[in-house]
């Protein structure tokens, strides 16, 4: 037929190459393979044959969505036991998709986001004075502390509730339930479906923090129809906004599926950025000097307001240099639509399963060079970056592709250039261990493990 096979390493027979996966740390042996096969291999997993797609070349041509379509498989099948058909996990074909995106888009635009910047400062608020207070000397534990701050922020900016994270050593029993659930979630993946019986006691919990999840999120919906006092935020838009196109409006069960979605889908991804971000200034004093100067000489040390935010490019680039490196969402998925030859030569199956190891594609030395692991914000500036996703479309790809892209992203892109600003205006950081080195932990995003680092208010500042 004129293509070539796809190479990837032999496996066992039955097993394939499950064997082969890290458990801990999936992401590593995908990358570890990229670099013995290439742009392109295969592997037989339980869940089935997957071709992991790593070089920005055949990443552009998946990003094509007259010919591939986003895929619902793994661990979103169970996370649809809690959202269904939620922005995040709809299937291609389901029309409530179109009805919430259509509905939701403009609540997620960059003037509805500017709204909710004086929420946004207060929780960022709650953290510095936290950090102030524990003083020079403490260990900050810093996933869960930015945790903290992404899940509060999103739950007031999007349904005015508070979890109070910062107050309590307890976290908020949603809180808690959306961990588990989210855990339980990959776990279930993981698992052949007939050894399913083994495991009554978490089937249980699982149902159970589904049960929290959804009750806590009809609570806020019915307090908010008790007292609609005005507020304009994205829940007010889910219960009065009607789809263009359909004259529909979301139902009950749509909104609490999709508020659930945004707390999901918005607080590890944006939190993990943080957190990678801080560590990478942290290693590369340059860099931090910069961006620490930028805030100065922008912003001073009176409040930060919502202008600032598009007038830091040296921040921006550094948290797109950060996101480039390590990609909270280090693999996306795809899957044909028809049968079809991807990069000229490998024949795909229709609705082969694609992995595109986003993690490997952003390292492709064809894009970014001979310092293409290094940590070089310059490259990303505006005019740099620019000029890169011209020359290499889909180079830089963390918020996924075309319709099914990232929402969320002005909202965590305000997020995180509000609290590096915050954070840099008044503190000093140095890690906790100065001979700590970057750990990955994966769940279904990534984030840094054992990460650990020092706050001090820099001088004058109380
Ligand atoms: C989709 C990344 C923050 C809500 C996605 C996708 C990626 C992504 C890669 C596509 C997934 C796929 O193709 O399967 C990120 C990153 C974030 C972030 C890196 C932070 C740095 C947020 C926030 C929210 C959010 C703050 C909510 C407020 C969503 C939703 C979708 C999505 C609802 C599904 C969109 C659709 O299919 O219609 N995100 N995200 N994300 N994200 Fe984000």
């Amino acid at each position: 037929t004129g293509t070539t096979p796809i190479p990837g390493p032999p496996g066992l027979p039955l097993v394939g190459n499950a064997f082969a996966i890290d458990s801990e740390l999936p992401l590593r042996t995908f990358q570890n393979f990229a670099e013995e096969y290439g742009e392109i291999y295969r592997l037989n997993l339980p869940a089935g044959p997957s071709v992991i797609v790593s070089s920005q070349a055949l990443i552009h041509e998946l990003c094509d969505e007259t010919r591939f379509r986003k895929p619902v498989s793994g661990a979103l099948v169970e996370v649809r036991n809690a959202v269904h058909d939620g922005l995040f996990t709809a299937r291609e074909e389901e029309t409530n998709w179109g009805v919430a995106h259509r509905i939701l888009m403009p609540a997620f635009g960059p003037a509805s986001i500017q709204g909710m910047f004086t929420e946004m400062h207060e929780i960022a608020s709650q953290l510095a004075l936290k950090w102030a207070r524990h003083g020079p000397d403490a260990p900050i534990m810093v996933t869960d502390d930015f945790t903290r701050l992404t899940l509060d922020t999103l739950a007031l900016c999007t349904m005015n509730f508070r979890f109070n994270s910062y107050y309590h050593d307890e976290l908020h029993p949603f809180i808690n339930a959306m961990g588990d659930f989210l855990t339980e979630s990959g776990a279930r993946a993981m698992r052949p479906s007939l050894t399913a019986f083994l495991y009554p006691h978490a089937a249980r919990k699982y149902w159970d923090d589904i049960e929290i999840l959804r009750q806590t999120a009809q609570g806020v919906l019915d307090t908010r129809r008790k007292h609609a006092a005005g507020r304009k935020d994205l829940l007010s838009v889910m219960l009065n906004g009607v789809d263009p196109k359909t004259g529909q409006k979301l139902s009950d069960s749509s909104i609490i599926d999709n508020l659930i979605t945004f707390l999901i889908a918005g607080h590890e991804t944006t939190s993990g950025l943080l957190s990678f971000t801080f560590y990478l200034l942290i290693k590369h004093r340059d860099a931090y000097q910069k961006a620490q100067e930028e805030v100065d000489n922008v912003i001073g040390k009176g409040p930060i307001k919502v202008e600032h935010i598009n007038k830091l490019p040296y921040i921006a680039a550094v948290l797109r240099e950060s996101l480039r490196l390590c990609p909270t969402i280090p693999i996306i998925a795809r899957a044909a639509k028809e049968d079809t030859v991807i990069g000229g030569k490998y024949f795909v199956a229709k609705d082969q399963r694609l992995a595109l190891l986003l993690a490997q594609s952003h390292l492709d030395p064809a894009v970014y060079g001979e310092n293409a692991r290094e940590f070089v914000p310059e490259r990303m500036l505006d005019e740099n970056f620019e000029r890169l996703t011209k020359e290499y479309p889909d180079c830089w790809k963390p918020f996924g592709i075309g319709m099914r892209a990232c929402i969320g992203r002005p909202f965590a892109w305000q997020e995180a250039v509000l609290v590096m600003a915050m954070l840099l205006q008044n503190f000093d950081f140095a890690l906790d261990d100065p001979n700590y080195e970057l750990h990955y932990k994966q769940t279904l995003t990534t984030k840094p493990k054992n990460f650990y680092m020092r706050a001090t208010l820099r001088d004058g500042q109380t």
